[in-house]
C-alpha cells in the first residue's frame, strides 16, 4: 500500500469510543422486561449503542461471558458486518441474544413446544451462561445466523448492560466473541480495544466478565431426548445434571447429559463447523502455547529437562520471555526460579486449583494480557476437567499448538 493510500485508509478508519457503563445503575425489576437505569451516562451509551445497532451497524458490549460484537439478527446485512469484522468465515452459525421469552418466540416454528427438560433448564439457567439449539423459524430468522442449518442457537445473557442493551433496541441481538477470528475471546474492554479498535464505533465498557470463557451450548433436539453439550461453557455440566435431576417432574424421563467427545462422537456436526474450534483455529494468542499434561502416569519427562532442551533447539531458542499459566498451587512455581539462565519467566496465576471458577474467569485475560507483556511463548498447566475445569481445558486444548507431558 503506499503512504498516500495508507493515510487515507486512517483517516476513514472510523474511531473506536469507548462508553463507560455503570452496571450497578442498571436494573430489571422482578417480573419485568424493560430495564430501569439511574445513571444518566449509563442510560445515554445504551441509547447511543442501540441507535447504532438499529442503523445496521455492529456495536461491542459486555456479557457476563465475553464481550459480544453485536448486531441486528434479524438483519442479514446488519449480520454480514459481524463476519466482515471479525473475518469470521460465513459457515460458522452465531448465536441470538434476547432479552425476554417474548423475543423468543417469533424466532421459533409457530408449532413448537418446550421439552420438560429445556423448561427446566431455562427456568433454572436464564438469564445466563447456557445457550439452547432452537429450531428455526426460517421465516424470520436469516440464513446468514444459523448458517444454512435448520436449527438457531439462543440465549439470554445476564449481564444487566447485555440485556439493557437488547431490550432498548428491542431486537434479538447476533453476537461472537468480540475478537478477531482465531484469537482468545475478550474479558475486558480493553481486550477488544487491542483487537477491534477502528473496525467498530462503539464499545460498551462494564468492567471485566465475570464468567470470562463463554456459554454452554446444547442440543437437546434430538428424538432420544438426551442433552447433548456442543461447547462446554460458563453453566456446568454437572450443574446441568443436577437441575434436571431435582426439577423434571417425571423422573423417569430425566435425559442424560453427553459431553461431544467425551461421550460421544457425531461425524456429521465433525464435518461443519458447528461448534467452535471443530474445523477452525481457536483461541491462539500471536504466539506458540504449550499444553504441559502434568496428571500423566506415564512417558513424563522432568520439567527442568524439557526446559533445557526448549532453549538448547534453535527454534524458539529465541524465546527468553515465557509466559506461564497455572494454578496457583503448582509446583511449576518453585521450579521456574532454580531455571534462571536464558530465561524471563512472565507469571499469570489462575487461582487456587480446586476454585476451577476462578480459573475459567482467568484463562483468557492471562493468554491476553500475557500476549500484550510480549511473551516469545506461553505454557499453560493442566487442570482437572471438572466443573468450569472442562470448559478451561476445551479452550486450552485448541489454543495449544503443542503438548507434552512432564514432571516436576
Ligand atoms: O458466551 C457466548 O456464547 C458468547 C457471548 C458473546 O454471548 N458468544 C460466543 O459466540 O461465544 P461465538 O460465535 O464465539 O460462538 C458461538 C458458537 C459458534 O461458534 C457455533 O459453533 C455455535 O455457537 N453455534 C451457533 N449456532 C449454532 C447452531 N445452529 N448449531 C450448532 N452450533 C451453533
Ligand atoms: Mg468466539
Amino acid at each position: 500500500m503506499s503512504l498516500t493510500r495508507f493515510f487515507r485508509f486512517l483517516c476513514m478508519a472510523p474511531a473506536t469510543r469507548i462508553l463507560k457503563c455503570d452496571v450497578q445503575a442498571v436494573v430489571f425489576p422482578q417480573g419485568t422486561d424493560q430495564p430501569t437505569v439511574s445513571s444518566q451516562d449509563t442510560h445515554d451509551a445504551l441509547r447511543t449503542a442501540a441507535d447504532h445497532l438499529l442503523s445496521g451497524n455492529t456495536v461491542v458490549f459486555p456479557t457476563e461471558t465475553v464481550y459480544g460484537l453485536g448486531a441486528l439478527a434479524l438483519d442479514d446485512k446488519a449480520a454480514a458486518k459481524i463476519f466482515e469484522t471479525k473475518g469470521r468465515p460465513p459457515d460458522n452459525p452465531l448465536i441470538v441474544h434476547v432479552s425476554s421469552m417474548s423475543m423468543l418466540q417469533p424466532l421459533l416454528p409457530s408449532d413448537y413446544t418446550f421439552s420438560p427438560a429445556y423448561q427446566v433448564l431455562m427456568k433454572r439457567f436464564w438469564p445466563g451462561a447456557l445457550t439452547f439449539l432452537f429450531p428455526r423459524n426460517a421465516d424470520v430468522v436469516p440464513t446468514i445466523i444459523t448458517a444454512g442449518q435448520p436449527t438457531v442457537a439462543v440465549r439470554m445473557p445476564s449481564h444487566p448492560i447485555a440485556r439493557a442493551l437488547i431490550a432498548v433496541a428491542q431486537a434479538p441481538l447476533a453476537a461472537p466473541s468480540a475478537n478477531i477470528s482465531g484469537k482468545p475471546s475478550p474479558t475486558r474492554a480493553e481486550h477488544v480495544h487491542r483487537d477491534l479498535d477502528g473496525k467498530v464505533a462503539y464499545i460498551l465498557d462494564g468492567g471485566p466478565c465475570g464468567v470470562g470463557l463463554e456459554s454452554t451450548v446444547i442440543d437437546g433436539l434430538h428424538p432420544d431426548g438426551d442433552i447433548r453439550v456442543l461447547r462446554p461453557g460458563g453453566v456446568t455440566v454437572e450443574d446441568i445434571e443436577q437441575a434436571l435431576r431435582q426439577d423434571m417432574s417425571d423422573k423417569t424421563t430425566i435425559p442424560r447429559v453427553l459431553v461431544h467427545k467425551r461421550d460421544y462422537a457425531d461425524e456429521t456436526i465433525e464435518a461443519v463447523p458447528t461448534t467452535p474450534g471443530m474445523k477452525y483455529r481457536h483461541y491462539s494468542p500471536a504466539v506458540p502455547v504449550t499444553l504441559l499434561l502434568t496428571q500423566s502416569q506415564s512417558k513424563t519427562i522432568p520439567f527442568q529437562d524439557y526446559i533445557r532442551n526448549l532453549l538448547q533447539n534453535p527454534t524458539p531458542s529465541s524465546a527468553v520471555k515465557i509466559g506461564v499459566l497455572a494454578p496457583t498451587d503448582s509446583r511449576i512455581w518453585d521450579q521456574l526460579s532454580s531455571i534462571v539462565q536464558q530465561v524471563e519467566w512472565h507469571r499469570h496465576d489462575l487461582g487456587p486449583s480446586d476454585t476451577p471458577p476462578v480459573i475459567a474467569h482467568r484463562l483468557f485475560d492471562g493468554l491476553l494480557s500475557l500476549e500484550q507483556r510480549g511473551v516469545d511463548m506461553m505454557l499453560i498447566e493442566e487442570v482437572l476437567e471438572e466443573r468450569e475445569g472442562l470448559a478451561v481445558m476445551n479452550r486450552v486444548r485448541k489454543a495449544a499448538g503443542d503438548t507434552v507431558a512432564v514432571h516436576f
